[in-house]
């Protein structure tokens, strides 16, 4: 299937990481250009040159996306430098595993502002354009956590729903202007992230780091973690021309493990 995405700019936040890079190699491979941001310079760079070295044409920019002040320079950069952004993909890093009772105020400020406010400022930073060329995508990913919070990830469950309301208010708002908004939500996908969550979890119950991931493995209905291709293939079919109908949703990879419906 062609996607057409030939000549679209992309840019993807948390991009030099485990599903962000998985997505931007994705997306340059199918012709996108692509805006690689992350707080690590390196794996924004690691994540550009792989591109490069494929044929595509990448930017990276070291980009901490705390950092609101500095929304507008990154994305006027990408602009100059690969046209104006049509495929947005909002990833963001994730939260410490903590309780979700007790956290201190200046936590969930802090971890909003760079979950939520972040995703806010750059999307209608980038939106005005998308409607004014009468097609975009924003595509944000959150978590399993947002249909079935995971416990000891407070933050992550209360804080990436609110997206879920955002995003779902977004897409009535622009969907007339050719403007797709989904949310993406990811189970396990074998990354840094979980093998940190997994290290976590085994130090907390006193288990090897083994049996954590085989016991979260046989919790998820085909039996292994994601692949990050896996997760990728479907974000990219998001972004493309033949997901012109499919906006205001919520569409897991998960492998099966949410298990309601
Ligand atoms: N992998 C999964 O299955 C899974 C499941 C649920 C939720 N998530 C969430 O999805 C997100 C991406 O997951 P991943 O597995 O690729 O994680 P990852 O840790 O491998 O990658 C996250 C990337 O985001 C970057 N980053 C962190 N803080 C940043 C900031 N302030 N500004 C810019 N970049 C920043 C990191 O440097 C890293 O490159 C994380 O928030 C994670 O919690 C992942």
């Amino acid at each position: 299937m062609d996607l057409g995405l030939d000549g679209r700019t992309a840019l993807v936040l948390g991009g030099g990481g485990g599903l962000g890079r998985a997505i931007a190699r994705t997306l340059a491979r199918e012709g996108a250009r692509v805006a690689v941001a992350d707080i690590d310079a390196g794996a924004a760079d690691a994540a550009a040159a792989e591109i490069a070295a494929a044929g595509g044409r990448a930017l990276a920019l070291q980009w901490d996306l705390a950092a609101l002040d500095i929304v507008d320079q990154r994305v006027s950069q990408v602009e100059a430098e690969l046209g104006s952004v049509d495929i947005l993909v909002n990833i963001t890093g994730g939260p410490p595993p903590t309780p979700v009772a007790g956290q201190p105020t200046e936590t969930w400020e802090k971890h909003f502002r760079s979950m939520v406010a972040s995703v806010v400022a750059v999307s209608d930073r980038v939106l005005p354009a998308m409607r004014r060329n009468g097609w975009g995508r924003v595509i944000t990913s959150t978590s399993s956590g947002v249909v079935a919070p995971i416990p000891n990830l407070g933050l992550s469950n209360a804080l990436r729903m609110s997206l879920v309301g955002w995003s779902k208010t977004l897409a009535r708002e622009v969907g007339r202007d050719g403007v797709t908004a989904n949310v993406v939500v990811p189970g396990r996908i074998a990354t840094g992230r979980i093998t940190f969550l997994d290290e976590q979890k085994a130090k907390r119950d006193g288990r090897t780091v083994e049996e954590v991931a085989a016991a979260s493995a046989a919790d998820i209905g085909v039996g292994r973690y994601g692949d990050p291709q896996e997760y990728a293939d479907v974000v990219a079919f998001l972004a493309s021309r033949n997901a012109s109908y499919v906006t205001g949703g919520m569409i897991r990879v998960d492998g099966g493990l949410i298990a309601s419906v």
